[in-house]
């Protein structure tokens, strides 16, 4: 079995539900996370896409227990983290180690009063991974520099850089304790367009070099298509489909998909014309009160009675290819 082929995160009927209050006496859930079952691969980058509020950063946070699950298994690398079944909720300090997260927004995510050396040198305080004052001082500047920043900048305080500057902050912190795998939660959408693709592949050679794992979060399927070995669609809190990233891309199965993807401008001006853009009506539902069946019933040009009442599975439709739409079982 080759290295990339080789489970190293399962994910199993995950469930994530957030209660907020509902008048005076009453809460509900927001169903942020429901159901969603699928693996990723040593050394692979899974790329995650789907509209605003679908669940995207609630799945990374939660895969890494930075949110609690409500329900669900999680396994990393053999060992079970987590599993409401058995009951099981692993001590998380050995494991933060291993899982890693870039967050979405890179100014929020870095403490003002810290300065960058403190930022970076926290991480590597809280698991014990420096001797002495020097070691500490020179693993930090070999950091800084890992994402292209220097020695001075150690003292100096997050908002004397800029955004590029802080996610490469935000980088150098995440990598300090050696991870293994890495959410990369919309690491690029808060930057000027010129430096983006610095910070792709500035992480693309950090994979290359470390043998990293991303689970790489975006909201347009343009950002991970050339970036990702596979891609996962969530529509509403769940995966729709999953398949390999050119797979996918060329061969979408279902509907959300295809109409993520027809509003994906094609370097061919003539392909581009022939790719009619699929216009959906009507806003994402509620994820506190979601439609029954197959949650994207309201909006997809296909539905029938059957997608109102009964929810589709995420099935195999061809090797290594899931989609969940009834239109498909043929
Ligand atoms: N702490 C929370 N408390 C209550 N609801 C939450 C919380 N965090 C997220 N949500 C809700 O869960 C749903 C999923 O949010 P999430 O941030 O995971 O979406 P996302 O796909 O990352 O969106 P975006 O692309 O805008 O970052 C949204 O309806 C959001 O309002
Ligand atoms: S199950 Fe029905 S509503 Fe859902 S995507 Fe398929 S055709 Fe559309
Ligand atoms: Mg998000």
């Amino acid at each position: 079995m080759s290295e990339q082929s080789k489970v190293l995160i399962e994910v199993e009927n995950l469930r994530k539900y957030f209660s907020i209050k509902a008048g005076a006496f009453r809460r509900k859930y927001v169903q942020a996370v429901e159901s969603v079952t699928f693996s990723i691969y040593k050394g692979e980058t899974l790329g995650l896409v789907g509209e605003s509020g679908c669940g995207k950063t609630t799945l990374g946070r939660t895969i890494i227990r930075l949110h609690e699950p409500t329900s669900g298994r999680i396994v990393y690398d053999g060992t079970p983290i987590y599993d409401s079944e058995k009951h099981i909720a692993a001590d998380m300090l050995p494991f933060r180690r291993k899982m890693q997260i870039i967050f979405q927004d890179p100014s929020a995510s870095l403490d003002p009063r810290m300065t960058v050396g403190e930022i970076v040198g926290e991480a590597l305080d809280i698991h014990g991974l420096c001797t002495g004052k020097q070691e500490r001082r020179d693993r930090i500047n070999e950091l800084l520099d890992v994402v292209g920043l220097n020695t001075e900048h150690a003292n100096r305080f997050p908002h004397e850089f800029s955004g590029g500057q802080q996610q490469r902050v935000g980088i150098a912190r995440a990598l300090a304790v050696e991870p293994e795998f890495i959410v990369c939660d919309e690491p690029i959408s808060a930057l000027d367009v010129s430096i983006q693709s610095q910070v792709v592949n500035m992480l693309e050679d950090l994979q290359a070099d470390k043998n990293l794992t991303y689970l790489f979060i975006a909201h347009d399927i343009s950002v991970v298509r050339h970036i990702s070995n596979r891609i996962g669609v969530m529509y509403l809190g769940q995966m729709v489909e999953l398949a390999e990233s050119y797979e996918l891309c060329s061969h979408p199965l279902h509907p959300y998909t295809q109409t993520l993807l027809s509003a994906v401008p094609l370097p061919d001006p003539v392909k581009s014309r022939a790719n009619k853009r699929i216009l959906l009506e009507g806003d994402i539902p509620s994820p506190v009160d979601p439609p029954s069946g197959c949650r994207f019933h309201t909006r997809c040009p296909y539905a029938t009675d059957r997608c109102r009442s009964e929810q589709p599975q995420l099935k195999e439709q061809s090797p290594g290819h899931f989609a969940a739409c009834h239109m498909l079982d043929g």
